[in-house]
């Protein structure tokens, strides 16, 4: 299976992100501009549903004038980067081992159940996707998972199905104001 898939859909920024991201090329010297590709694909990801398809990647390539591959092996090894469409709302599950420890792996199985998909799909509505990642540095919280900026701590069962309807309501912040 591949890891990359197309959107067939050709990659349109915004005035907005291309200023962004002429902007964070400018930081750096002529010859140095690939250093601010790790912050420009969180740009174009941001603008791209939240991943990045092959045709997102090739536009990153294009913007910093360095080949399509050079953009490929930095998205597919860093997780934080989507190769495939996610939901609205994905559940970033952490499931090193401290989260284990206090039961990460039995929350994503039940997160799994409840919303009838498996990990690395998006439900029907497009709404929810749960990824599985490493540790994202807030072990003494554990149980924990990533949704948009933000963390949510010490989960169970009940604080999931209330995230969930959070979710569907409206009532969960995705981005920070900062
Ligand atoms: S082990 Fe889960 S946040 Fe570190």
């Amino acid at each position: 299976m591949s890891l990359v898939a197309n959107s067939n859909k050709e990659v349109k920024l915004s005035e907005k992100a291309l200023a962004r991201i002429e902007e964070l090329k400018s930081r750096f010297p002529e010859g140095k501009k690939k250093s601010s590709l790790l912050t420009i694909l969180h740009e174009v990801q941001d603008e791209n549903d939240n991943w990045l398809s092959v045709e997102a990647m090739d536009k990153v390539a294009e913007v910093l004038s360095i080949k399509p591959i050079e953009v490929y092996e930095v998205v597919s090894f860093y997780s934080m980067y989507n190769q495939k469409p996610v939901g609205k709302f994905m559940f970033e599950f952490c499931h090193t081992s401290c989260c284990v420890t206090r039961g990460s792996e039995d929350l994503i199985d039940y997160t799994l159940n409840k919303l009838g998909v498996e990990e690395g799909q998006v439900t029907a509505d497009g709404m929810f996707s749960v990824k599985a990642t490493e540790c994202l540095g807030a072990c003494g919280y554990a149980p924990m998972l990533q949704l948009g900026d933000y963390y949510h701590e010490f989960l169970t069962p009940d604080k999931m199905d209330k995230l969930i309807d959070d979710c569907r309501a409206g009532k969960v912040e995705l981005l920070s104001k900062v």
